[in-house]
């Protein structure tokens, strides 16, 4: 039926409006799509954990309220983690200790979780920034107090790709996308994967959360703890057990 208003030849607004489409690929877990000009469309990012079949990969993600580069970098600040992360005893009673922080660690790198109970390091200088063809590698070196040198090496894959991140097993592997919402907000990708089949209790810390991994509000990408209850800062740990004392080890950096 025609409306009052409408003209003779029938409601024609419909014929102006067009939805735009982009091809996508189904890699790894996640839909990825272009949306730039066709003209300077880049490869796509053939990262080894996306042709893994799923039973040795994980993508989680939620919402993070922080600028796109804020949250970057965090990630190519080698000295954070000693004292951030830490907990007032030197970790020694901590219920999980063998947290790969960095898939690029060295032999002694003291961004390990467990090598964390000397909070005091001499930076070695000068940091270094190489370029490599997919960014920039951001090279540390700190001297622990036992002596001994290490060296970091962590890799900027332009724009939103980084390798840092913890894990609940050595076997598996870290890396991160920052996607920008906003200029206030970002979606944070969190992948794990593995040569082999993650275990299902490290997958059940991956899907509700707990340590590594953010507990969610149930139906949502909000994390549970989150900027507006103060990450759920718990200040009775924070005095006698941990450094922040937030639970999360991601949210004890976005804090
Ligand atoms: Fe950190």
């Amino acid at each position: 039926m025609r409306r009052p208003a409408e003209p003779p030849e029938g409601e024609t607004f419909k014929n102006k409006i067009h939805i735009r489409s982009y091809a996508c690929e189904d890699k790894g877990g996640l839909i990825w799509t272009y949306m730039g000009p066709a003209d300077k469309k880049p490869p796509f990012p053939e990262f080894e954990r996306c042709n893994m079949p799923s039973s040795q990969r994980y993508v989680t993600k939620f919402i993070m309220e922080c600028n796109y580069l804020q949250a970057m970098e965090g990630d190519y600040d080698p000295s954070h983690g000693r004292f951030l992360h830490s907990t007032l005893d030197g970790n020694r009673n901590a219920s999980r200790q063998n947290f790969q922080v960095n898939q690029v660690n060295t032999q002694f790198n003291p961004r390990t979780f467990d090598s964390m109970d000397n909070r005091r390091v001499k930076m070695l200088p000068p940091d270094r920034l190489e370029n490599s063809d997919s960014g920039i590698l951001f090279i540390t070196a700190q001297e622990t107090t036992d002596g001994k040198v290490s060296a970091n090496v962590a890799p900027w894959m332009m724009p939103i790709f980084t390798t840092a991140g913890i894990t609940s097993s050595a076997n598996t592997f870290s890396s991160n996308m920052r996607v920008p919402v906003d200029n206030l907000n970002i979606l944070f990708y969190r992948l794990r994967w593995s040569y082999q089949p993650i275990p299902e209790d490290e997958l059940w810390e991956y899907k509700h959360g707990g340590y590594t991994h953010p507990e969610m509000i149930p139906g949502t990408w909000q994390g549970l703890y989150n900027v507006h209850n103060d990450y759920g800062v718990d200040r009775v740990a924070q005095k006698y057990f941990t450094f922040t004392g937030i639970k999360t080890f991601p949210l004890q950096d976005i804090r």
